[in-house]
């Protein structure tokens, strides 16, 4: 066979070959791995570094199927005068997270803290606080109706003793005003996901039996809720009552709600010791684990993802790294340990 003829049939089979460097290199992402499981894998997003800082977002949308809006839904950030809306870095947020392909999740229409002085310092009657609770909830509901396709509607009414926690909803309105709050939310936007949201109710404990036997006597009041919300901001050691977790996730799927892991982050002391790395991505594969186990756990959702924006070294003085991703965006083994989990069981379809 000629040269040029040798020369042509090796050229027509390597433009034939598949294009190797298409290929992705390295882990698929971890929103990959999760769409194949019918996974929310996702984080929440505060609005400034995603305005000014191109890799936030280039992470955000590369590893995340799903978005909490983090602080820009907040009462007194979104509603900061009575007669004042401001939702300009929530319609960020969420536009940002429709536009790249995630869920979004509003947070949070009641709390404690986070709210305007003219609300706090109001003295406001029962009627009159029940108005503005509509009005705000109708508000921001109606407004991302479709959009949002579930809500925090009431972050963390119970105290750790499993009390009510005094506030100033509770002060105005009485314990009712967490059934109401749900209605009004349902109201403004029927197919939205309803969830309580909590701290510190994920094993077994007084506060997570309030948090059960609550949630349990809204269902039979035919209140409208969907879910658990379990925050799980914790520190080493956490990986000791993962049981007690899936224990709590499958009474609460019991009563028919799902669960969520919404806030998760594992808070190191500063500088990390030796190996808090690994056991910081061992407590991350275990909780992961227990929610993809369990009968009704939807999503897994970290405090941020970047320790470059996390909450913790502001609020808990000499700890910090409490992310799947460092300051500068590499991935820890935190991520290592979530992308592992998530690629476990074989795909739902065959990856040719
Ligand atoms: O936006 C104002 C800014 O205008 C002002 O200059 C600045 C002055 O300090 O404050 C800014 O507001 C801050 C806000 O975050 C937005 O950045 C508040 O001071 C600050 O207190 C607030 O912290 C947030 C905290 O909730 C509120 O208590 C954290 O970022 C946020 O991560 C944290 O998140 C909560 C969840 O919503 C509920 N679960 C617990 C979790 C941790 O507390």
């Amino acid at each position: 066979m000629k040269l040029t003829n040798i020369v042509t049939l090796l050229t027509l089979l390597l433009m034939a070959a598949p294009l190797a460097s298409a290929e992705p290199s390295g882990p698929l992402p971890l929103r990959e791995l999760a769409d194949r499981r019918g996974f929310d894998i996702g984080a929440s997003v505060v609005a400034l570094p995603l305005r000014e800082e191109p890799k936030y977002a280039e992470v955000l949308a590369r590893e995340y199927n799903l978005l909490t809006v983090a602080n820009s839904l907040k009462f007194s950030m979104v509603h900061p005068e009575r007669d004042r809306y401001d939702f300009a870095d929530a319609d960020f947020i969420v536009n940002f997270g429709l536009q790249h392909g995630l869920r979004v999740r509003g947070h949070t229409l009641l709390w404690h803290k986070m709210e305007p002085g003219w609300l706090k310092n109001g003295q406001f009657t029962r009627d009159e606080s029940i108005a503005i609770l509509g009005d705000h909830i109708k508000t921001v509901v109606e407004r991302y109706r479709g959009r949002i396709y579930a809500w925090d509607v009431v972050n963390e009414a119970i105290e750790d003793s499993g009390g009510w926690r005094d506030s100033t909803w509770f002060r105005a309105v009485g314990s009712d005003y967490v059934d109401l709050a749900f209605r009004m939310a349902h109201e403004a936007d029927p197919d939205a996901l309803l969830f309580y949201n909590d701290f510190g109710a994920e094993g077994m404990n007084a506060k997570s039996d309030a948090v059960y036997e609550m949630v349990r006597g809204m269902l039979e009041r035919g209140v409208p809720i969907h879910g658990v919300g379990l925050q799980m901001h914790v520190q080493l050691g956490a990986a000791a009552w993962a049981d007690d977790l899936a224990r709590n996730i499958r009474r609460l799927n019991a009563l028919g709600l799902e669960v969520q892991i919404t806030e998760f982050d594992v808070r190191l002391p500063m500088p990390p010791p030796p190996d808090s790395y690994k056991s910081q991505a061992n407590i991350h594969r275990k909780m992961l684990r227990a929610c993809l186990d369990a009968p009704n756990c939807t999503a897994f959702i970290t405090w941020g993802f970047t320790d470059k924006h996390s909450w913790i070294p502001r609020f808990f003085g000499g700890f910090g790294a409490a992310l799947p991703f460092d300051e500068q965006y590499n991935p820890k083994p935190a991520y290592e340990a979530m992308s592992q989990e998530l690629g476990r069981e074989e795909v739902r379809f065959e990856v040719y």
